[in-house]
């Protein structure tokens, strides 16, 4: 008998995007029943679906292998108290199961009882009490015929021990906790705009009211709860995890860049490294308890301290630059710096006066080059170092696995100017959904002219999200091509990256 399960689910059990699996909802390839999936459905249109194929038997495998050992245990499994939590609530479920099922059968063997007792006293001269009899014991034959399993059930229940799901109120978004994450974690790495602070329980801004299902504490926390928060059913999202297969949460989340506060935060230059002659990558780690929330898009500044007159220090080095790297790791922040002339901080990272070690103090995060909720395919297209906030978006729509597309096209206007084209290749060879087009031409102008006729070629007449980054002459003649497509400005987004 086919199960139904979430459209999450759904993509987890096939190993597919849940965008591809949306898609499929929209166009009618599949049904939904009140939000559901049928098992029964997915294999139908994914026959070719084996343990193996999404990783999970190879997954037990290796967890069975001792000589992989420890590392893959920690990084896929929960602790030993949530597993051994998981598996009791899965087995009271089963034990519920098994009880209704007992019962049913003995209420159904009672039923043919009484009847028998009916057909010989009518002495067999009514034939629907044989017909009903006939039925009877057809239909307990083929319920208690053994039949092969259905893979995707066995999935789904092996997925409840090892990960839970976790739906959020209002928004309805959903996220899987794997591993020993927290709430916090595993929602950041969905791409989800959570509420939270220090990251580390003392601040108390990552509150969440538990409405269904149990969580563990996975950490120690300093914030206090009052009785009343903790009778309502609120907990700390980055020191508790599901100890429930299922969870859902009450909290808000931020809609915008206007919920996002302001934050001055102390880094260390973690590493400095040459990506091409012109553009450095600068990797600055944040305290452990002092991270950097912003969304994926946005820039920071960052700022150099120095010793001013008098012993007080001041910042004489500061430029504003796109933070490169997801929001899902908000300690370690990359950014692409281009040697640009005036920028002091650039100037000192190309003269090897920044080095591992150093403070560095980021200031924001600013801007509104974020990415938009919406169910459509989306266009990238960077220039030179403009790939830093479009890198950012794309890591952020792969966490959130809801486009059923991606595209990338990216324009240089230096010599090795794509630095980063193994990591393009990367995703366009691990996803079927991702294009990579690379293209060279030292005017942006007339590069996002040709950036223009590849996209014309098949995405624009498709309804797509767009987002463009770059310098400012190829961003507005980007944008004015799009236009001239016939793509509406509201599904263009810019940001002018010099
Ligand atoms: S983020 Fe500060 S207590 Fe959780």
């Amino acid at each position: 008998m086919a199960q139904w399960v979430t459209i999450w689910r759904a993509a987890q059990l096939v190993g597919v995007p849940r965008g591809t699996l949306q898609q499929r909802v929209r166009t009618g390839e599949i049904e939904l029943n009140d939000g559901l999936v049928s098992t029964e459905a997915l294999l139908a249109l994914y026959p070719q679906v084996r343990l193996e194929e999404t990783g999970l038997l190879e997954r037990v495998v290796q967890i069975r292998d001792e000589a992989f050992g420890k590392r893959v245990r920690e990084r896929l499994l929960p602790s030993q108290e949530v597993l051994a939590q998981r598996l009791f609530h899965q087995s009271q479920e089963l034990a519920d199961v098994q009880r209704h099922l007992q019962r049913y059968h003995a209420l159904v063997l009672a039923l043919r009882d009484e009847l028998r007792v009916c057909d010989a006293e009518a002495g067999g001269s009514d034939p629907r009490f044989a017909d009903l009899l006939r039925q009877l014991n057809d239909g307990l034959a083929r319920a208690l015929a053994t039949e092969s399993v259905d893979v995707l059930d066995v999935m789904d229940d092996m997925l409840k021990v090892v990960s839970a799901q976790v739906t959020v109120r209002p928004s309805g978004h959903q996220f899987v906790v794997e591993g020993r994450d927290s709430l916090l974690q595993a929602g950041m790495k969905a791409g989800l705009k959570l509420n939270y602070g220090c990251g580390n329980g003392s601040c108390g801004m990552c509150k969440v009211r538990v409405t269904a299902g149990e969580v563990a504490r996975c950490m120690p926390s300093d914030y206090p709860l009052s009785e009343t928060e903790k009778a309502q059913g609120y907990v700390l999202a980055c020191a508790h995890t599901a100890a429930t297969s299922e969870l859902t949460l009450e909290t808000l989340e931020a809609a915008g860049p206007e919920d996002i506060p302001p934050q001055a935060i102390v880094a260390t230059v973690r590493a400095t490294r040459a990506l091409a002659p012109d553009t450095m990558l600068l990797h600055l780690q944040t305290p452990r308890t002092h991270r950097l929330r912003f969304l994926a898009g946005q820039a920071v500044t960052l700022a150099l301290a120095t010793g001013g007159s008098g012993g007080s220090a001041t910042e004489d080095a500061h430029a504003e630059h796109p933070v490169a790297s997801c929001p899902c790791d908000d300690r370690n922040l990359h950014f692409y710096i281009p040697r640009r002339a005036g920028d002091a901080l650039a100037e000192r990272l190309f003269g090897g006066a920044l080095k591992a070690g150093d403070a560095v103090t980021v200031h924001g995060p600013a801007g509104r080059f974020v990415l938009d909720e919406t169910p459509l395919p989306l266009v990238f297209a960077a220039c030179d170092t403009g790939f830093a906030p479009i890198k950012s978006l794309i890591e952020h729509a792969l966490s959130l696995d809801a486009a059923p597309s991606m595209s990338l096209f990216w324009l240089a206007t230096r010599p090795d100017g794509h630095f980063m084209a193994n990591q393009c290749r990367a995703w366009s060879e691990a996803l079927d959904s991702f294009e990579y087009s690379a293209l060279t031409h030292d005017d942006a102008a007339v590069g996002a002219s040709l950036v223009a006729q590849a996209m014309r070629a098949d995405l624009f007449g498709i309804d797509s999200a767009f987002y463009l980054a770059g310098p400012e002459a190829f961003v507005r003649t980007l944008a004015a091509e799009l236009a001239a497509g016939g793509v509406p400005a509201s599904r263009i987004r810019a940001e002018v990256v010099a």
